[in-house]
């Protein structure tokens, strides 16, 4: 996820139980043209394998060329083609889910990919450009037609952006549909719902994304709740504030520009602390640090006030709206 999803919160998801992570979104022009800012996005650690890198575009010889750098310079174990992104200056360029307006063009894109890499190629769609078009049983089948390895899908339109509900039965009918693994994404906000999608829809994996902010022990939790196990207890706040603090410490090792990295981390923090009690105070001033350094201090302020002895559970949070 762009803006979340980055090597300190991938290894932390890998550490908490995800069997594989994916990169953000990299504009395939951008890495093309050796953008450093594109290619620092592309850096990750051992500890985040299996990793899919997802780049976009809607030039297939762009794609490709793109897909053959990943592959030599970066060796993930997967590229990810995102024809699903619904952001304007995306779509406007035909990129991401503005794909969708035309099969021909996701097919050359996919092939393209796949000439130039030796890597598995994988898909995540939508459920189509907008609800005239909507059919993602015949776009997953032109995907899977021109060779991808497993496929993605986030059933909502592009019109819809992120309003109304995913509608898991259109999973189900792909899933049906096709031979090639289909993971089943959208509105997983707990253990639970990752059961519940993968039962209902008989999908192959399922893809957890904003369900996973500030609660990375999420993916433990379906673990245990798919194998059939009992599910582990969200933790404590104080644990809570260790996780954010590993991922901080994190955050702050990987980024060269503290100050602005730190910045960027507030979203983060109110992620961690979302639905303690008596936190707004906390909140005003995690959303006001300037450096990492000030993060811990507010935390042992909340905790020496009492905050610690109150027990959470993950199960009745909101999926905060997406920005993108
Ligand atoms: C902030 C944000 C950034 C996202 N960035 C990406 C991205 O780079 N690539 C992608 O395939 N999907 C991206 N998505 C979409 C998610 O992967 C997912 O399909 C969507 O949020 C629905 O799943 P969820 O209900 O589990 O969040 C992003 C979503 C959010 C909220």
């Amino acid at each position: 996820m762009a803006g979340v999803s980055e090597s300190p919160f991938r290894r932390l998801c890998r550490r908490f139980g995800a069997d594989v992570v994916v990169t953000e979104f990299l504009s395939a022009e951008a890495i093309r043209r050796e953008n450093q800012a594109t290619l620092a996005k592309l850096r990750f650690g051992a500890d985040e394998r299996p990793i899919g890198v997802q780049i976009f575009g809607s030039d297939p010889a762009g794609m490709g060329e793109a897909a053959a750098l990943v592959t030599e310079v970066f060796e993930p174990e997967f590229i990810d083609i995102n024809f699903g992104c619904p952001v304007k200056k995306v779509v406007k360029r035909n990129g991401g889910s503005g794909c969708l307006k035309d099969l021909d063009l996701v097919q050359s894109v996919i092939r393209s990919v796949i000439a130039h890499t030796h890597l598995p190629v994988t898909v995540k769609i939508r459920s189509g450009w907008s609800e005239e078009m909507r059919d993602p049983v015949k776009i997953a089948l032109r995907c899977q037609d021109a060779g991808a390895t497993a496929l993605a899908l986030h059933p909502r339109t592009r019109t819809q952006m992120y309003s109304g509900s995913a509608r898991w039965e259109e999973i189900a009918a792909v899933a049906q549909a096709l031979d090639i693994p289909v993971i089943g994404n959208g509105d997983i906000k707990t253990a639970e719902d990752a059961v519940r999608l993968q039962r209902e829809t008989g999908c192959a994996a399922v893809m957890i994304a904003r369900g996973s902010f500030g609660q990375p022990w999420i993916f433990d939790q379906t673990r245990a709740l798919l194998e059939g196990k009992p599910k582990p207890a969200a933790p404590p706040v104080a644990e809570r504030f260790a996780i954010a603090m590993e991922h901080a410490r994190m955050a702050e090792q990987y980024e060269p520009d503290l100050r602005g990295a730190a910045i960027e981390f507030r979203k983060h923090l109110g992620w961690y602390v979302k639905g303690l009690p008596h936190a707004a105070e906390m909140k005003k001033r995690l959303f006001a640090v300037q450096s990492f350094s000030e993060i811990e201090d507010i935390f042992d302020e909340y905790l020496r006030a009492g905050g610690d002895n109150v027990e959470l559970t993950s199960d009745s949070r909101e999926l905060v709206p997406a920005e993108v």
